[in-house]
């Protein structure tokens, strides 16, 4: 049986996560975050201080070793999903702009990518799978059936982002998180090695104004007409 694929890439808070798990939850697919296996890597070597001795050939070897053997578990919880690192409950700590920096400077880094790389394909099960992040079509799943490319303004992902944050309880400005969002996608685009962009089949989407309804209807359509029957 062929597994299919559908994946969401984007930039940051593009509404990428939110609709990935909508339509994971309407086809019955699992559902790959990556945007969450690279926070987990960064906060998990941020808490070993090594996140600034990247550039030292021994630590960044040490850090390949921690990133292929990660202890993560991804364990669903009524609507949601709780995330453990070392058997400790990440799921809020992950999402803060500090981690989000973290994630960010990791995954500049082309053999802590390829560590995580089997671990991101080994996601892919019968029926299906939904996969979120920036290089699901262009390096992890070239094969899938359906690759979609989520974007938005800056200042419109930025809104949504303070919106998001202070649901959490977050006090946070739109200006810091505009120049952080800014800043990720200059680097996330700008890197060598995977770097955010659109595949050349892929069907483009600018959520900038759209509401997330339309979004899923577009995205339904699209895969409707594109999954193998
Ligand atoms: O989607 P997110 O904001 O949770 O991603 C966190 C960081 O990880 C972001 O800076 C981009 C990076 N990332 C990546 O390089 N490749 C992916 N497939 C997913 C995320």
């Amino acid at each position: 049986m062929t597994i299919q694929i559908i994946t969401i890439d984007g930039p940051s808070g593009s509404g990428k996560g939110t609709l990935a798990a909508k339509i994971a939850n309407h086809y019955q697919f699992h559902l790959l975050d990556s945007g969450a296996l690279y926070r987990l890597l960064g906060l998990s070597l941020q808490q070993k201080n090594l996140l600034e001795s990247l550039e030292n050939e021994d630590v960044l070897k040490q850090c390949v070793t921690i990133a292929t053997n990660l202890d993560i578990v991804f364990k669903s919880k009524g609507d949601g999903i709780i995330i453990l690192l070392d058997g400790k409950d990440v799921t809020q700590i992950i999402r803060t702009e500090q981690i989000g920096e973290c994630a960010s400077k990791v995954a500049a880094i082309p053999v802590l990518r390829a560590a995580l790389l089997e671990r991101q394909r080994a996601f892919a099960q019968a029926p299906g799978l939904v996969a979120d992040g920036r290089d699901m079509a262009t390096t992890i799943f070239p094969e899938a059936q359906v690759k979609i490319y989520l974007t938005a303004s800056a200042e419109s992902r930025a809104e949504r982002r303070v919106k998001q944050l202070q649901g959490m309880g977050l006090d946070v400005k739109i200006n810091d998180i505009l120049a952080n969002i800014q800043a990720r996608d200059k680097r996330d685009m700008e890197r060598t090695v995977a770097p955010l962009k659109p595949a050349d089949d892929a069907y483009i989407i600018d959520s900038s104004n759209l509401n997330i309804d339309e979004v899923f209807k577009l995205m339904t359509d699209y895969a409707d007409a594109h999954l193998a029957k």
